[in-house]
């Protein structure tokens, strides 16, 4: 039976994009995109669940009252939905130990850099590639990777490497580093766990 994936967005989702697109394509095998969370009400990735027909929800942090209850409500929903696989794909919010924990192995993410560089807390979005640029460095990609308690932490799946270019700027290099790396390595990804290719530590 195919596995059921959910994906937690916050904006534009050109990764879920890559997801649906992954599965239309046949890419993702045994797997299915169910649910789309969004802890933003005005993101687009909304729209583009909307128009591929997936069901989609709005959990909004502060109308919450607490961390605990937000993630309490976006646990109701992976049941009720009978998730497998929870998918951060530019969920920009940071996940406490007791939801990593009730889910472990379960979570994955997609981070815009080798981890383990310029990854942790305050690296997310264009800040990524602004350090990327103010470092230097010549190369640099997109990782997949568990989640656990420590953001970025988790043990890593899928890793790409992308070069930089003399002239780029965070926003040139975002997008190089998407379209080379991250929209290939998270659709690779969420095909191997549903395909029960992740199952052991270290394969
Ligand atoms: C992506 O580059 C993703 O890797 C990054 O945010 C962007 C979301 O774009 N995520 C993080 O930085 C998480 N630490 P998208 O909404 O178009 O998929």
């Amino acid at each position: 039976m195919n596995k059921k994936i959910a994906v937690l967005v916050s904006g534009g989702g050109t990764n879920l994009q890559a997801l649906i697109d992954a599965q239309k394509n046949g890419i993702i095998k045994n797997g299915e995109i169910s649910l789309v969370i969004s802890n933003n009400k005005t993101a687009y990735a909304l729209e583009r669940a909307r128009m591929n027909g997936i069901p989609s929800a709005v959990v909004i942090r502060k109308d919450c009252g607490s961390q605990e209850m937000f993630e309490q409500k976006i646990i109701s929903l992976l049941r009720e939905h009978e998730i497998d696989l929870i998918v951060l794909a530019g969920f920009m919010s940071i996940l406490s130990a007791d939801f990593t924990g009730a889910f472990e192995r379960k979570i994955i993410n997609v981070h815009p850099s080798l981890i383990p560089s310029f990854c942790g807390k305050g690296f997310y979005g264009l800040h990524v590639h602004e350090a990327a640029l103010a470092y230097g460095v010549k190369v640099t990609g997109a990782t997949v990777h568990f989640v656990n308690e420590i953001p970025d932490g988790g043990e890593i799946i899928l890793q790409k490497a992308v070069e930089i270019k003399k002239d780029d700027t965070p926003e040139t290099l975002q997008k190089r580093v998407m379209t080379e790396a991250e929209w290939k390595i998270l659709p690779e990804a969420v095909s191997l766990f549903c395909e029960g290719k992740l199952n052991n530590r270290g394969e």
